[in-house]
């Protein structure tokens, strides 16, 4: 152990970031960028490329941070497995997804725990920070690092310690957000949270890795449950003539004791939509039903269905059927301001409009094409051409470049499902929730 803490010291450690996505590609920038030698390793080879020549395709990493990382030396990308060998602490950053019925599909941990193993020697430290279950950093991955001959804690240290970043979101970072640390024993966490204080300016031990995997999903099903909640209130709105929003900008002049969570056409991303079925399935083996993770999917998956019942009856007060309507969707990530369409409501939007027969395009500045189940798309000008011709506009994503004023007066009818446009008064504007 002491070998490996004085290399953290004096930053002559090298640290490997396995899975270079939208965890792995910052965390390994701030390593490299503290002084460190980083490798990243990646299957993809395309992205491995691109790290190398410095250009960056995660928004929240910077080209010229990628760029002076590598003129500095510190930062070099691989898709060789076997050079995990070289690695004082390794931080495994892979996809977690669900299966198609949606079951928690541990497949790449798995994976790179399986070649880890081959490679795994004395005085290493390896750290899960994909989203999982409780139990998968003891269960699942201790013993098939154990397959290596040699015993954790005692010869090489495992931990969680799960990211938390907030994608295309100004006020945090890696820098400024506490990170959690669960070892598997008191020297593993005890390494872990040397290494993240070297990025990290807060790092909280907790006496597991159990625990901090539990905080990560209850983190995620806290959201899940609270956008549920607002999502059942928006509807509740609608029936009683209330805003919604109005509601939630009154509520949130309070100054304790509420937060503020927004209604939508559903949610999107690689841990919402996903994250709280691990915990759901995970508690099954325990004969327990996670009543409320259940109910909040139940609501936030049926938003998109919902939305689309809700501009047919628009579209119809305006003596328009929805089959071969033209409909311009504006926003295809499923959040403001990034580029990411993983899990995302607009597409889900976007095809049951299809499926009705509407005639659908749509707008995205970060995204120029979209991928649907039985056809693909390309994002089209927001010319006033495009919004004027447009029976309905629907704002599914509000990017902040858009200008809601501009897009109201030149669209014939709009369907807000954000709330973007509460401050403008034009009468062609129809609001979920209100
Ligand atoms: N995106 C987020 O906002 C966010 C936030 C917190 C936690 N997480 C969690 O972090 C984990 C990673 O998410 P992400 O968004 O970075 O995913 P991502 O898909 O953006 O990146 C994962 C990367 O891992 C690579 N990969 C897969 N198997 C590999 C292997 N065996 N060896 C090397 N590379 C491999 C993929 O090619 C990909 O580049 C997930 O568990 C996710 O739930 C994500």
């Amino acid at each position: 152990m002491l070998r490996l803490t004085d290399k953290i010291r004096d930053k002559s450690a090298k640290v490997g970031i396995v899975g270079l996505g939208y965890v792995g590609l910052p965390l390994a920038v701030a390593f490299a960028e503290s002084g460190f030698g980083v490798l990243g390793l990646d299957i993809q080879q395309k992205r491995v490329d691109l790290v190398n020549q410095g250009k960056s395709y995660i928004a929240d990493v910077s080209g010229a941070r990628l760029s002076s990382a590598l003129a500095n030396n510190l930062l070099e990308a691989t898709t060789k497995q076997s050079r995990l060998e070289e690695i004082d602490a390794i931080c495994i950053c892979v996809p977690t997804p669900l299966t198609k019925t949606k079951e928690p599909d541990l497949s790449y941990v798995i994976h790179e725990s399986e070649e880890l193993s081959k490679y795994l020697r004395r005085g290493q430290l390896v750290v899960l920070e994909s989203t999982t279950y409780p139990g998968t950093t003891r269960e699942v991955m201790l013993p098939i690092l154990e397959r290596s001959g040699l015993r954790g804690g005692s010869d090489f240290y495992l931990a969680f310690s799960p990211e938390r970043v907030d994608p295309g979101g100004k006020n945090y970072n890696i820098k400024n957000t506490p990170k959690i640390v669960g070892g598997i024993d008191p020297d593993s966490t005890e390494i872990a949270m040397l290494l993240y204080h070297q990025v990290a300016e807060v790092v909280v031990p907790v006496s597991c890795p159990e625990v901090a995997e539990m905080t990560k999903v209850f983190e995620n099903v806290f959201r899940s449950v609270n956008i549920a909640l607002v999502n059942e209130l928006a509807r509740l709105c609608e029936r009683m003539n209330i805003s919604v929003w109005e509601v939630i900008a009154t509520a949130s002049t309070k100054p304790f004791g509420y937060m503020p969570f927004y209604p939508g056409p559903g949610v999107g991303g690689h841990c919402i939509p996903l994250d709280p079925y691990y915990l759901a399935n995970k508690a099954r083996e325990y004969d327990f039903h996670t009543r409320f993770i259940e109910l909040a999917a139940e609501i936030n998956e049926h938003m998109p269905y919902y939305v689309v019942s809700r501009i047919m009856e628009t579209l119809n007060a305006h003596g328009k059927s929805l089959n071969n309507a033209k409909v311009l969707v504006l926003g295809a990530a499923y959040k403001k301001d990034v580029g990411d369409i993983r899990e995302s409501p607009s597409l889900k939007l976007i095809q049951l409009l299809g499926e009705k027969g509407a005639r659908v395009s749509y707008n995205d500045p970060y995204i120029s094409k979209i991928q649907l189940p039985h056809s693909s798309l390309s994002s089209v000008d927001l010319s006033e051409k495009n919004l004027s011709s447009a029976d309905c506009v629907i704002i599914a994503t509000d990017h902040s470049s858009y200008n809601w004023e501009q897009i109201a007066n030149e669209a014939k009818l709009v369907f807000d499902t954000r709330g973007a446009t509460t401050g403008l008064r034009q009468k062609n504007i129809v609001r979920l929730g209100e």
